[in-house]
Parts: C-alpha cells; structure tokens; sequence
C-alpha cells in the first residue's frame, strides 16, 4: 500500500484536510475571537514539577468546549498513541518519532544498552581523568540540546573545557580548536546522518589538527554518535566509540540520546539522567492528564488561537534566568523546523497561518533590547515568560529583582495603561495642559497581549527536561491540529542541495548551473576570485 493510502486507512479526511474545510474550526474561530482576556481568573495546570499559568491567555467555556470537538475532529488520540507507542507519524519520510523511547523509564534493549555504554565512557573517562578538552561537532538538532544543557548547569562550574563548532565558517572550527591541548582533547562528531556537510567538514579539521599535532591514531580521540555508524566506520572510528541513535529519532530530537554523551562529561552524568527523568514524566502527563488539565494540550490551543484566529505572527521566549538563554535557539529549531509548513497531510495548502517565528533572549536583558517593541509597538507578540522560583546562587535579593521584573514586564503586557492613568501621571510633571495630554498619549500603553507563564520550582535536570518536553508535545498538537507534518524539513533540504551545486561551481569542479541573475554574477565573481 502506498503512504497517501496507508494515512487515509488509519485517518479520517476530517485529520488530513485544510483546517478551515472543517465546521469545528469554524467554531472554535468564532470562539476565539469572542473569548476574553480574562485578567481575574486564574488558570494554573500543574505538570510533571512544573507549573503552567494560562491565567493571561484568551478563555472562555465556548472556547474549551470548541477546542475539544476540534482535537477529537483531528483524531488527536490516535496520533498522540501513535507517536508514542513509535508507530508512524512522519508519513514524508514513512517514519515514526519515537523521542519518548529514549527517555522512557523502560527502554527497549537497544536504548537500554546505549544508555549503559555512554555511562561507563563517562566513568571511565573520570576514573582515568582524561579528556581536559572536548570539542563537540555537530548542528542545529545535535547541536543545541547539548549547548543549553552545558551552559543551564555548567554556567559556574565544568568538569571540563567544552568547544562547541556548528558552523561551516572556518572560524567556528578555527575559534573551536584553538588554544587547546590536543593530547588531551575529546572530538565528539554528533551527526544522525552523518552526512551534514557542515559536521563531516569541521571533523575532518579537527582530525587534521589532532594529526598535525603528531597524534599517530587521532580515532583514539574521535567518538562517533549517529544512525549510521556504517559511515563512521569508513572514516575511520571504532566501533567502541561509535554510538548508536536510530531512524526514528527525528534530528532535532537527538540529545536524548547518546548525542549528551558531551553533556555527561562536561556536567555529569546525573544531568542526563535527570533530563530524561524529567521529559519521561512529561510524557506520562502528556499522556495521561484530561484535555483541560493537559500542559502540552493546553498550550497547543492557546497557541492555535494566538496564530491562527488573533495573527499574531510570532512567538516570544522569555527565559528569566540567564541559565536558559540556550532555550531560545533550542525552542526555535524545535518549533520552526516542524511547524514551518503550509501543506497539509492530504498535499492541501494549509489555508490558515500555521507555525509562528520564534524569537526571544532572556529577562531583563530582553526588556533593554526589544521589550518596547513588545509594549508599544503596532504587532506585538504572545510571550512564554520562564522563571525559577528559587535560585541556586546566595543573593535573595537579585533573585527577587529578577522575579519582580518578569511579574512586572507580563502585567504591564496584560493590563496596558490607559490614556486617564497616563494623563493622571503625566499631569505629575507640571506641563501645561497642552503638553500633558500630549506627552500622556505617548505613555497609553495597548496591553491585552497573551502570555503563558511556566514556573520551574528551580532550575534542575528534572525541571529542565519537563521543561522542554512541553514545549515539544506543545508543538506535535498544533502539527496535528494544524493538519501539518512537524516531522520533516523539506524546505532544509533543498537549501542543502542548492549549496552543493554553487559550492561545486565555485570550487570549479561543477558546472554554472541555471540561477537567477543576482546568483549568476556573485557564483562567477566569487569563483573567479576564488580559482
Ligand atoms: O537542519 C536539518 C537537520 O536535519 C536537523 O533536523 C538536524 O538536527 C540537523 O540537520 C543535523 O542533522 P544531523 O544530525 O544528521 O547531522
């Protein structure tokens, strides 16, 4: 049976087909639009340690009772059982996205397995204290799982110098390397694929520079995570430091897997097994709380409400904790490479705006760089606050400045200020009644704007993993919602593919190619300088 058939055999046309062919969203549109801001009625849900506040978020019983006849229009039990009973959910690419596997508290043989090999490296690698540097290669998905995993819980503190090189620009590799000992350097190639351009090239580099060094076998320093330990083989790694992730591990997915091997050895082996304690409780919840209490379910709807049926076009993130200042580009490939996509299942456009851009920087750095923007400018944009309750360092009164910032920035966000408090504090200045009514127009400030607020007790492995399964099952719902594959990355693909024929023509070993006129000239300006 073909893919089409195969989805069509498990799926009703009502979960495949443009949303807005469907009555439910009809009336879940009509709901949104009327659903107030409602600022005095709390809506806390609490989930797996962490605490989501809907309180700031349009609602209405209209609306929740719409939302329900949509997630059960959308078949949205069968897809979520699917995705983590590892049955297929990215029909594109006919492939499961079994992340819940590697994080379950009874994992299957193989991911048992892996798990207990990246542990004794760790052990060993502690035992014998080598490895005073590692260079961690890899990009976008295993990339910046790792990064914001080193820097939450090794901002004061490593275990070991951690490079991480990502980029094709020869100064991330050049930066990378530099000033490290090369005896006593670890080189972590993370690439599901093995075959990212990107990773393959920076590895090769710091192979080289292992070798320059006069390192007689530089694969004693190199380990290999990817789903194609066949082409870490041929390159030269060994088997026993080749760690195995599997097909159906979606890339950006990938450091719940052996991808941290990286994590364990900069901050410990008990951050990963605490992140996978944390997103695994995630799971459960996500797989268990009723619709109304569900975090991911509930976060999903308030974000279909603010794209979809409000327009606002993007999403900010605001960490207040400068810990999770990687949660930002980790959240934004997460959510723009799955939900940036505008056809359906069924081959439809999409017909609605689906996934918003994803942006934003930690409080209260974000308050003196864009926060204006947010406040008085003529879009605006949802905003996920993040804050710890309890911080891990000895000055209660920063931690307090902090909190207080980030309560302040939603409220001003929720609440706005009107022209008659603005006139009232304007008419403090003095000013004649010109310039007051004047200078008061200046400070009205909208407000209405939607927010969500996650409260982590403290900034844990736990805590953090939750955290960040939230956001992922957040994103499967508005996929499944939306009608969209969150599991594929078509438009990445093609750029890769362009890039490999203009890097051949500049490298004058391919052919011109049929380009757009600005293209044309900068490929033969470019190459002729190069050649
Ligand atoms: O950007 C596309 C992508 O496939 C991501 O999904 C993935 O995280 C990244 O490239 C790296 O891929 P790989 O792990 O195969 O090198």
């Amino acid at each position: 049976m073909d893919r089409l058939s195969a989805l069509h055999t498990t799926f009703n046309p009502s979960a495949l087909e443009p949303l807005a062919t469907l009555p439910e969203w009809a009336l879940f549109k009509t709901a949104g639009q009327a659903a107030p801001l409602q600022v005095s009625q709390l809506r806390l849900i609490q989930a797996a340690g962490l605490t989501l506040d809907q309180s700031a978020q349009h609602a209405s019983t209209a609306l929740d009772q719409a939302a329900e006849a949509l997630l059960h229009a959308r078949q949205f039990p069968v897809w979520r059982e699917r995705l983590l009973a590892g049955q297929m959910v990215n029909p594109t690419e006919d492939r499961a996205a079994w992340h819940s596997q590697l994080r379950s508290n009874h994992p299957v043989a193989d991911v048992a397995c892996e798990r207990e090999r990246l542990l004794r490296f760790v052990e060993r690698a502690n035992r014998d204290y080598r490895w005073h540097n590692i260079v961690h290669i890899g990009i976008g998905g295993s990339d910046w799982g790792v990064r914001l995993a080193v820097s939450a819980f090794g901002y004061a503190n490593m275990r070991r110098t951690v490079r991480f090189v990502a980029n094709i620009d020869g100064h991330a590799v050049q930066g990378g390397l530099a000033g490290l000992d090369p005896r006593n350097t670890l080189i972590v190639v993370a690439s599901k694929s093995f075959s990212t351009a990107e990773t393959l090239q920076n590895g090769q580099r710091a192979i080289e520079w292992l070798r320059a060094s006069g390192i007689a076998n530089p694969f004693e320093q190199v380990v290999a995570i990817t789903a194609r330990p066949d082409k870490a083989r041929e390159w030269g790694v060994s088997d026993q430091h080749i760690f195995r992730l599997w097909d159906w591990v979606g890339g950006r997915f990938s450091m719940w897997s052996a991808v941290s091997l990286t994590t364990a050895l900069a901050v410990g082996p008990d951050v990963v097994t605490g992140m996978l304690a944390g997103a695994a409780a995630m799971d459960d919840h996500f797989a268990q709380a009723p619709i109304h209490q569900n975090a991911p379910v509930q976060m999903a709807l308030s974000g279909l409400v603010n794209r979809s049926v409000l327009g606002y076009g993007s999403l900010n993130l605001a960490p207040y904790d400068f810990r999770l200042a990687n949660l930002v580009p980790y959240v934004q490939q997460l959510d723009m490479e799955s939900l940036g996509k505008s056809v359906t299942h069924s081959g439809q456009p999409a017909g609605v705006h689906t996934g918003p851009a994803v942006w934003g920087m930690p409080g209260t750095d974000a308050q003196h760089t864009f926060f204006q923007w947010l406040h008085q400018g003529t879009d605006g944009a949802p905003v996920d606050f993040i804050a710890c309750q309890h911080a891990d360092h000895g000055w209660p009164d920063h931690h307090r400045r902090l909190l207080a910032n980030c309560l302040a920035q939603r409220e001003a966000l929720l609440r706005g200020k009107s022209l008659d408090s603005a006139l009232t504090e304007s008419r403090a200045d003095e000013l004649g009644e010109d310039d007051t009514r004047w200078l008061a127009k200046h400070k009205v400030h909208a407000g209405g704007r939607p927010s969500n607020l996650i409260v982590l007790p403290r900034l844990t492995p736990e805590t953090l993993g939750a955290l960040l399964a939230l956001y992922e099952h957040k994103i499967f719902v508005q996929g499944v919602l939306w009608g969209i594959n969150p599991f594929d990355q078509w438009g990445v693909e093609y750029g890769k593919v362009l890039a490999k024929g203009i890097q051949g023509a500049l490298a004058g070993t391919g052919v011109h190619g049929d380009h757009d006129a600005s293209t044309s000239h900068w490929v033969h300006r470019w190459a002729s300088h190069t050649q």
